[in-house]
Order: C-alpha cells, then sequence, then structure tokens
C-alpha cells in the first residue's frame, strides 16, 4: 500500500480526474457517482485514517495495489496483511450476481478472487464487496459501521451525502453504510473503471470502421482485421494475438495454426449491454449498445497454482480453497475467478496469490506446470495447492517457445488502458 496524496487527488473535480496511463476522463459524473469517488479516496474512512479504497485500488495501476513487491496487500494497521493478491478492479462491473449456469454447469461471476460478494445482499456484487473493506481488520480496521458513518457525516461531502440519500440519511447508521457501498457500487460502474482506451481499442475499433466484422475484428481475422493489426501492432503482438486466440491440445507440441488457448477462458467475445441486469460501460465507438471484449466469462477455475510461500505471513491457512465453499460444494473447491487480463500490463503480481511477480512467469506457467525442471530455477514447479480439481486440458504443457510465451506478454501489453481514445479514430478511409 502507498499512501495517497489526498488534498493532490481531490484538488480536482471528477470531471478532471487522472487516470490510468496518464490521460484524462470526460466524466460525467451524477452527484450519486461523484459521492461514491469521493468515498472511495477518502482516507479519513479507515481506523486510524490513513486508508482509502484506493490505496489498494490506484487508478494508476488498473485500480489494482500499486505496491508490486508484495502478494498481498498490507493494512492500515502495519504488519497486518491479507491473504490474497489485490485483483484489477477496473471492469469489474461486467461481472453478474453470482449464478450457477446449468447449461455450461459452471459458476459464474461475484466479486473476490472467490465471487462471495455475490450481489444477493444489496442487489450489486459491487455494492455487497463494498461492505466488506471499511470493518475488515486487516484493511481499513473500522471496529464497527458506527466509525464509518461518524466519519462520513464530519467530512466535506456530507452534504452531499445527504443530497443524494435524504435529509438525515446519516442518522440512521444501518441504512447510511448500505449507502455509503451504493455510492461507492455507482462510482464502480463510471467510465473510469470500462474506459476501453488500450491499443488493442484502437485497433479494434479502426478494423470496425474499414467494414470488419465484429467477431473477426475482436479475435483478428480477415481482412480489415489485418489491415489493422498491420497498422496499430509490430510483429510481435500480432504473434501474441494469434496465440491467445488459437486453440492447443496441450500435448506439448505447437503445431502449425495452434495458439496458446487463453481465449477459451478470457474470451474475446462482444457481449450486450441489454444482457445485463445491472448498468456497464459501452465506449462511445463501439456498435450501439455493445460491449467489447473484457477478456473474460467470470467463471471460476483451478490452474494448480502451487501455494505461495513468500506471504508475510499465511492469514488464510493453506490451503485456500476459493470457490468450494461459498457456494458449498467440494467439487469447487480450488477454483478462483477468471479474471479480465485487461490492464494486467499494470498490475504485477499475478493470481490469487499473488505468486506470479511477471506477466512473463505467468505465462511461462501455463505453458510448462507439467514439464519436469521447468519450475524457477530449473526445479519442477510446486505442486498445485489443491490438487483435485486441477484443469488438465487446457494447460499445462502447451509446447510454446520462449519467444512465443514473449509475444503473448507483449498482447496483453495491449491491453492496458490510455492507449489513446480510440474514439479519434477516422470512421471510414
Ligand atoms: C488493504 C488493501 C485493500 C483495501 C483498503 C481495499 N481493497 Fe479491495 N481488494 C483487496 C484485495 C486483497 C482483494 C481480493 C480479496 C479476495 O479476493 O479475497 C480486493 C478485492 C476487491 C474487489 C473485487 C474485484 C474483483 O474483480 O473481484 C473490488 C471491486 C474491490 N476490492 C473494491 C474495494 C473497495 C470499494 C474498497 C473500499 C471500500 C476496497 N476495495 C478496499 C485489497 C484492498
Ligand atoms: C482454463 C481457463 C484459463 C485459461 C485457458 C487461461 N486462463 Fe488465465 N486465468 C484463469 C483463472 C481461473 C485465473 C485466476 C487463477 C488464480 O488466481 O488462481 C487466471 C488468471 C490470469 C492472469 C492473472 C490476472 C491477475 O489479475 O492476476 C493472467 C495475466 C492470465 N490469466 C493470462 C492468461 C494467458 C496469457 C493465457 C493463455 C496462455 C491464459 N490466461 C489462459 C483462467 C484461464
Amino acid at each position: 500500500m502507498r499512501r495517497l496524496n489526498r488534498s493532490a487527488l481531490w484538488a480536482v473535480p471528477l470531471a478532471a480526474l487522472w487516470i490510468a496511463g496518464g490521460a484524462i476522463a470526460q466524466n460525467t459524473a451524477t452527484p450519486l457517482e461523484e459521492l461514491g469517488g469521493l468515498l472511495y479516496f477518502d482516507e479519513n474512512l479507515s481506523e486510524p485514517s490513513g486508508q482509502a479504497c484506493a490505496s489498494c485500488h490506484d487508478p494508476k495501476t488498473g485500480f489494482d495495489d500499486p505496491d508490486s513487491n508484495l502478494p498481498v496487500s498490507e493494512g492500515v494497521i502495519p504488519g497486518r496483511f491479507g491473504g490474497r493478491n489485490s485483483p484489477i478492479s477496473a471492469y469489474a462491473m461486467y461481472a453478474p450476481i453470482l449464478h450457477f449456469d446449468a447449461e455450461e454447469g459452471l459458476w459464474v461471476g461475484g466479486q473476490f478472487w472467490d465471487g462471495r460478494a455475490t450481489g444477493e445482499v444489496l442487489g450489486d456484487p459491487l455494492a455487497d464487496q463494498a461492505l466488506g473493506p471499511f470493518l475488515n481488520p486487516v484493511e481499513m480496521n473500522n471496529p464497527d459501521k458506527d466509525h464509518v458513518i461518524v466519519d462520513v457525516a464530519i467530512s466535506a461531502y456530507a452534504g452531499l451525502f445527504e443530497q443524494v440519500w435524504g435529509a438525515n440519511a446519516l442518522n440512521n447508521v444501518k441504512k447510511a453504510y448500505d449507502q455509503v457501498a451504493l455510492s461507492i457500487a455507482a462510482f464502480e460502474r463510471t467510465q473510469l473503471f470500462g474506459q476501453f482506451s488500450s491499443k488493442y481499442d484502437a485497433y479494434l475499433a479502426y478494423c470496425l470502421a474499414n467494414g470488419g466484422g465484429m467477431d473477426d475484428c475482436a479475435k483478428g481475422n480477415g481482412k480489415a482485421a489485418n489491415k489493422a493489426m498491420k497498422r496499430y501492432f509490430n510483429q510481435k503482438e500480432r504473434r501474441g494475438m494469434a496465440l491467445f486466440m488459437g486453440e492447443n491440445d496441450n500435448d506439448g507440441k505447437l503445431t502449425a495454426g495452434e495458439g496458446a488457448m487463453c481465449s477459451a477462458c478470457h474470451v474475446a467475445d462482444w457481449t450486450a449491454a441489454a444482457d445485463y441486469t445491472l448498468p456497464v460501460q459501452v465506449p462511445d465507438w463501439a456498435p450501439a449498445g455493445m460491449v467489447p471484449p473484457v477478456f473474460t466469462d467470470f467463471t471460476f477455475d483451478n490452474l494448480g497454482v502451487p501455494q505461495n510461500t513468500e506471504y508475510p505471513f499465511p492469514a488464510v491457512a493453506p490451503p485456500d480453497l476459493g470457490l468450494g465453499p461459498i457456494v458449498g460444494d467440494p467439487d469447487e473447491n480450488g477454483k478462483f475467478k477468471v479474471m479480465p487480463v485487461r490492464n494486467s500490463g499494470l498490475s504485477a503480481p499475478y493470481a490469487h496469490n499473488g505468486l506470479f511477480k511477471s506477466l512473463k512467469d505467468i505465462v511461462h506457467f501455463y505453458n510448462t506446470r507439467d514439464v519436469p525442471g521447468a519450475g524457477p530455477g530449473g526445479a519442477d514447479w510446486l505442486p498445485p495447492e489443491y490438487p483435485a480439481t486441477v484443469n488438465h486440458d487446457e494447460l499445462g504443457n502447451l509446447g510454446l517457445s520462449d519467444a512465443d510465451e514473449g509475444a503473448l506478454v507483449e498482447f496483453m501489453r495491449t491491453l492496458d488502458d490510455g492507449y489513446k481514445s480510440p474514439g479519434r479514430v477516422p470512421r471510414s478511409r
């Protein structure tokens, strides 16, 4: 965690907020969203004060913990650490309420690596999530809701709170606490958290403007995609994109036309805003009402990630069972949410326990988990933290070369926001 300079951040209105990549967001904040933003950045809402949501979710790192030297995050009390890596919370708004998709036979959605902020409490997984950190002793450490609401009541934005939620809203602590969470969720659904301003998006907008089909452009197929790729991507990025999108039979040999299987889980599909039950951002350059790929379907899987032995101290007794205990099904033990890989270039370390220090490390793991002697220091990779449910079909022995791994990393970096506004791409030739 790094201390934020609060006055520097909020000397400017939301409309000119500093965002990832140094661009300035044109943010059309409603009073509710603005209130959520003020709460999100307020370091006085911890006990003692000094830690805000933004301390561990910094706009400059894709709303991830800016301290990439630690696998986990330090709370407001020095020496207290959480049990998991802070995820990129940009694009989290696209995760639906946690539910079982009977057709696919898979759990989908919710917030946190294990989906435990389901959305069932306040109707929005983001709001359910925001109920947690204020009272968590390893995060913001308030003893009770009263403490949080008293801090809100003496804040500079107490008037805005009552304007949004009604006069005397702060007198009903229980309700006001939920309203804090709902305000934060509204802020987390603004354009700041759904920018679609990466190099990949510029490529995508150009491809569409040149007559490419939506699916072809997203996956890099066809003439218009080729032209757009040549314009925006270097050779490594193009190779990386083809690998990311391509399938792989995981037999240790990369045959012609095979890829790295990434998009099997980090899906490159468009979705329709109308199919979401909660409001989501649609970039203005996209076809009406369509959301570009966020590179996850918010399902859960067990990649066989080994236990991280470098934790400051193990806050969660191993093994970390992930989704299983949340849904009460041992078959789901060891599974974690497929995260959107947008902004992953900004958000080291990687995976729920922060085991991988770089994108290259995690790609190497996907490629060689089951290959003897391919782990750190020429040893085997350590065994999975929870072996029973590990995915042996889609990763572990992909047969990628070192250059292929590098190309995948280059492609993932094209997914970092802050390249330039894709909307400025010429609409036609
Ligand atoms: C001390 C650091 C810290 C603070 C402070 C903190 N978070 Fe987090 N946040 C984390 C960690 C670690 C996780 C992952 C925990 C897990 O999955 O069990 C997380 C998860 C999340 C997620 C889920 C993202 C996803 O894709 O599943 C969201 C959203 C989020 N935090 C928002 C907030 C908000 C809002 C606040 C303030 C009310 C906040 N955080 C305060 C560290 C922090
Ligand atoms: C079988 C589904 C699946 C496949 C295939 C897959 N991923 Fe993942 N990915 C996941 C899951 C699940 C997680 C979270 C795992 C965890 O933390 O234990 C994840 C996490 C990641 C992360 C870390 C995100 C973060 O915020 O820490 C990156 C980066 C990533 N994957 C990239 C890739 C790349 C590149 C490929 C192709 C080589 C790939 N993935 C293939 C399911 C998959």
